[in-house]
């Protein structure tokens, strides 16, 4: 499937599938809504009251946006992050270079956005005291990922309409078991059957206001 660049509202990048008619983030704002969702929903919520490092479970690594900015709020919030990013179809270089994160987040961290994207596959490696990092390509459905041991589930796939399956209770189970208890799955989607689906799985669910654009979020906590 062809795979292109488009600006969305707030001048951040993002790739558009015009086959699935999706895109990668919302086309209110890509930083904007990662921002909104994950890093101040999900990563600011725990930072403080966690224990460090933190761990961090990406379903669906893509540009890498999501890692980026958790890496910028380690650095300036002087935590450390253990990120796992996995990845079914990663985004071809010729793209990824194209995007203007660091025009917008800032010069500083070009340095990050390049190793993340050469990172080989499959190796844990180190950036700084502030970040590590693992890119896994493979199929979620295939990955048997360690239990217990995440603090932070960011469950960015595309949405039910695009991929129903990733949102049904068998992936669900998965990102269950390998949260910590006490440990939340975040996300921007809020359809009724997912959050069904979480809670009969046995997470409790709370609904938040979403990014512009949006209603809702769910970030579900696993008791
Ligand atoms: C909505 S995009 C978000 C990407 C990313 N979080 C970002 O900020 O760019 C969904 C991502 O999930 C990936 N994906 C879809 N199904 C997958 C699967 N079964 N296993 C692993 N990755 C998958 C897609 O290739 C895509 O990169």
């Amino acid at each position: 499937m062809k795979r292109e660049l488009i600006l969305t509202n707030d001048g951040s990048s993002t790739i558009r599938i015009n086959d699935l008619n999706e895109n990668y983030h919302s086309g209110h704002g890509a930083i904007q809504e990662a921002m909104h969702v994950f890093i101040q929903n999900g990563l600011g919520s725990i930072s403080s009251s966690s224990d460090l490092p933190i761990r961090v479970f990406e379903m669906g690594l893509g540009t890498g946006l999501n890692a980026l900015l958790s890496y910028q709020y380690a650095k300036e919030n002087a935590i450390e992050i253990i990120y796992l990013g996995i990845e079914a179809y990663p985004v071809e270089k010729e793209l990824y270079s194209k995007l203007n994160y660091i025009e917008r987040i800032g010069v500083e961290y070009v340095d990050f956005f390049h190793w993340m994207h050469d990172l080989k596959w499959g190796v844990h490696e180190r950036f700084d005291d502030h970040f590590s990092l693992e890119k896994i390509h493979q199929d979620l459905s295939k990955y048997n990922p360690e239990l217990s041991i995440y603090d932070l589930v960011y469950y960015d796939a595309f949405g039910p309409r695009a991929q129903s399956e990733m949102w049904e209770l068998n992936k669900l189970e998965k990102m269950f078991s390998l949260l910590k208890p006490n440990g939340k799955l975040i996300t921007y989607c809020a359809q009724g059957q997912f959050k069904r689906n979480l809670k009969q799985i046995g997470f409790d669910v709370v609904a938040l206001p979403g990014p512009p654009g949006k209603r809702e979020m769910t970030v579900a906590i696993k008791l």
